[in-house]
């Protein structure tokens, strides 16, 4: 069902806004290029290009999310912390595919309630850095900021940011949205056939058992519904969405795009890019930029940010309280969601500010082990979305979705989880040049946590 935004005429083109006014103000995390003309020659390039998705997938999106503001559906955002060019692979994405297919049934089974499925791929290859620069052995080099930038390894040549790569992370984006289109527009994602999305090594998983009786159940369902129906074609068809962080705005802004019969500006490079934490200055070019386009935004909410401040940031973002249009992703931490969420929620709620809001359980629980190695433990990721729900359900407010970094791959890069993960473990497949991430196990167990939490909430969860 279509919601309209509340005040209509409130939602419209920003003013003094224009897809390069970003540049006037002050940008935290962008790359200095050694080459002004050669940054400026792949930009022109980039403008040609063919954008990634079209407006009208970008505005259905935005409709889906204000159901999940609303209740009447949920949001399952996930995927790498960084993609890589080398991992622009066909297993690689499928089995990416896979999980987050597997979690979205999971969630659709046990919620009772659709799900709207993104994915942290076909374009998230810029990441904030902590520092600008690194230091080994007293050598000292620009940090490494994803692939759309430089490259990783310690050498000066592969430290340098190179604007070609924005040529090469659009090119790979468009793969990956090919192959992701692709696998589904062809059945990939047919709920007569959930068996397509086993990978490998579930067999040998504690869940599988659980895991089959929910298939099973729902080829129950299906089959049902079809002796009494007749063949329901849509099963067969499910959508996928795009997203990434808009970090890197010289790429952004070459994606920004005007389109026949609508008026304003869509970034055509993802359906849905959001803000980090370390871009989200209010007088910073990031939020200049995102206010004035058409899609919906992602905002991260770390430890610190005040209810105030979140309120001037969500009137510049989204001056016309249009549903779907901003969801607010928190992001504090097991030990610090209680005492810094409540507030917030106060805040956005008592203000009558129409938000998604999402529980990223990751980037607050992210630690470095003595010998360095950076983890994650997954009792920490499932208590901050425990207590999320404990504490939306005690403020009246609703929490709609969840923003995971997860990998179809048997990695081993968290904590715990049924496998009960230890720091030995983490040394046997730990492949992430960023964050750690959820494997497969991880994963479906999260879905199924997050199932079973939902119910023990009951009619306490907002309506
Ligand atoms: C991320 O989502 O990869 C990230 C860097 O998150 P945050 O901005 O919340 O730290
Ligand atoms: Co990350």
């Amino acid at each position: 069902m279509a919601v309209e935004p509340r005040n209509l005429s409130a939602v419209r083109e920003p003013r003094d806004w224009a897809p390069a006014s970003w540049q006037q103000k002050p940008s935290v995390q962008q790359p200095s290029y050694p080459d002004a003309q050669a940054l400026s020659d792949a930009l022109a390039q980039l403008r040609q290009l063919p954008p990634l998705v079209t407006s009208w997938e970008v505005l259905a999106l935005k409709r889906k999310l204000a159901e999940a503001a609303a209740g009447r559906c949920f949001l399952l955002q996930g995927g790498d912390c960084a993609e890589s060019f080398a991992d622009c692979t066909s297993p690689l994405i499928s089995n990416r595919l896979k999980v987050l297919l597997q979690m979205s049934l999971v969630l659709v089974h046990g919620l009772k309630l659709p799900v709207v499925r993104v994915g942290r791929f076909a374009g998230q290859y810029a990441k904030p850095r902590s520092a600008d620069t690194e230091t080994r052995a007293g050598e000292t080099l620009p940090c490494y900021r994803g692939d759309i930038v430089n490259a990783p390894e310690f050498e000066a040549r592969a430290r340098q940011p190179d604007p070609q790569r924005l040529l090469l992370a659009h090119s790979r984006s468009a793969l990956t949205m090919n192959f992701v289109r692709s696998l589904i527009d062809g059945g990939f994602a047919d709920l007569h056939h959930p068996e397509y999305w086993d990978l490998a090594w579930v067999e040998h998983s504690p869940l599988q058992g659980e895991y089959r009786r929910m298939v099973d159940a729902i080829g129950d369902s299906v089959r049902f519904m079809e002796t009494l129906a007749g063949p329901i074609g849509s099963f067969g068809k499910v959508d996928f969405y795009t997203s990434h962080e808009a970090l890197l705005l010289h790429y952004e802004e070459a994606a920004t795009r005007q389109v026949p019969r609508q008026w304003g500006w869509f970034n055509l490079a993802t359906h849905f890019p959001w803000i980090g934490m370390r871009t989200a200055q209010l007088d910073g070019a990031h939020i200049e930029y995102c206010r004035g386009i058409r899609n919906p935004i992602g905002l991260k909410v770390g430890p610190g940010v005040k209810p105030d401040a979140l309120l001037r940031t969500i009137d510049a973002l989204d001056p016309g309280n249009e549903p779907g249009r901003l969801t607010l992703i928190h992001r504090m931490g097991a030990g610090r969601i209680g005492a810094e969420l409540p507030a917030l929620l106060q805040a956005v709620k008592g203000n009558g500010r129409n938000v998604l809001w999402c529980c990223d359980p990751m980037h607050g629980n992210t630690e470095a082990l003595a010998n360095g190695v950076k983890t994650r433990r997954f009792a920490n990721i499932r208590a901050e979305l425990d207590a999320a729900f404990d504490i939306h359900a005690a403020q009246g407010t609703r929490l709609g979705g969840v923003h995971l970094e997860l990998t179809g791959e048997n990695v081993t890069e968290c904590l715990g989880g049924a496998r009960d993960l230890t720091e030995t473990d983490l040394a046997r497949a730990y492949r992430s040049t960023v964050d750690p991430r959820l494997n497969y196990e991880q994963s479906i167990e999260l879905a199924m946590l997050i199932v079973r939490k939902r119910g023990t909430l009951g009619g306490a969860v907002a309506p």
